[in-house]
């Protein structure tokens, strides 16, 4: 069993990207400018907007943390992604989900400009990455192919299992491991809250990813020995020993799957560092096309 260190392979990822910043600022180019909304104060996705706005300073690109009321109207927020797509500064928007009820995620995601989406959700991003273009390819799922490429995890012909089929992970994964390239070329099952057999399709996986969202789910009987197991999950679990009062936990129960695996991610320190570094190339990206092409 090899644990795959999510942490390191990020920052391998990080440090090249430092290497392209610097030389970027030599020749006094513009560098990368990220544009994060945070709408409210939602505790995990504060931490993640964080993050997100840390790995920037990092790698030195420049970023700016735009903070709305939680009773923004959606009318406010589409001009302030408006103001964000006509402005020349700025490279790639990204706008933290989930948004308040009141407002349309889908409506927020379809005004940014398709050119600036490092998340890669818009419908335009979307069509491109399921045709196999060039495009913007959703953080956590991109940071998961740019792992399995990192540890040379064969995947070719191989039986993948996605459990859950949001936007965000579990639907453009399943169409990154189906594409005909390496990583890839997998047989996909995407699994979700009303999949029969669960335990029996998850068995018979060569891959698991799982990102449903549910602490523990995956048990050691639902994993095949020598399975690779991807665990997406970071829920917050009540933990009175913490200072924070929390811990986060994955949707794998690491403690008792990990000895079946050939490779399996830790939580924290898997997936959540890559889908970071993820993000970072995108808007290098976004930034290089802009003014490059
Ligand atoms: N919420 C959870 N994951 C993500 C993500 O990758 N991007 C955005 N914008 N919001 C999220």
């Amino acid at each position: 069993m090899q644990i795959l260190n999510g942490k390191a392979t990020a920052q391998a990822i990080i440090d090249l990207l430092k290497i392209e910043v610097a030389q970027l600022m030599s020749r006094g180019a513009p560098v990368p400018h990220l544009a994060a909304i945070l709408v409210g104060t939602n505790g995990a996705s504060e931490t993640y907007v964080a993050s997100k706005v840390k790995a920037c300073n990092e790698v030195g690109f420049k970023s700016t943390l735009i903070r709305m009321e939680e009773d923004i109207s959606e009318l406010k927020l589409l001009e302030l992604v408006r103001e964000l797509n006509n402005d020349p500064d700025v490279d790639g928007i990204l706008v933290q989900l989930p948004l308040p009820a009141h407002i349309s995620s889908e409506e927020i995601i379809n005004t940014i400009d398709a050119g600036k989406d490092v998340d890669g959700f818009h419908p335009v991003n979307v069509g491109r990455m399921v045709q196999g273009q060039p495009t913007f390819v959703p953080a956590t799922p991109y940071g998961i192919m740019l792992m399995l490429e990192h540890y040379k995890i064969d995947t070719a012909s191989k039986h993948a299992v996605v459990i859950g089929r949001s936007n965000i992970v579990g639907r453009p994964m399943s169409i990154l491991l189906s594409a005909a390239t390496n990583p890839g070329n997998c047989t996909v099952t995407i699994c979700h809250s009303g999949t029969k057999n669960l335990k029996e399709i998850c068995q018979t996986a060569d891959i698991i990813v799982a990102a449903l969202g549910r602490p523990g789910f995956i048990k050691e009987d639902m994993v095949k020995e020598g399975a690779v197991v991807i665990d997406v999950g970071i829920t917050r679990v009540t933990d009175a020993t913490k200072k924070s009062g929390y811990r986060i936990s994955g949707d794998v129960d690491y403690a008792s799957v990990a000895h079946k695996t050939s490779y399996i991610t830790p939580v924290p320190g898997g997936v959540g560092p890559m889908t970071i570094a993820a993000l970072m190339k995108n808007t290098f990206k976004a930034c290089a096309m802009k003014h490059y092409d």
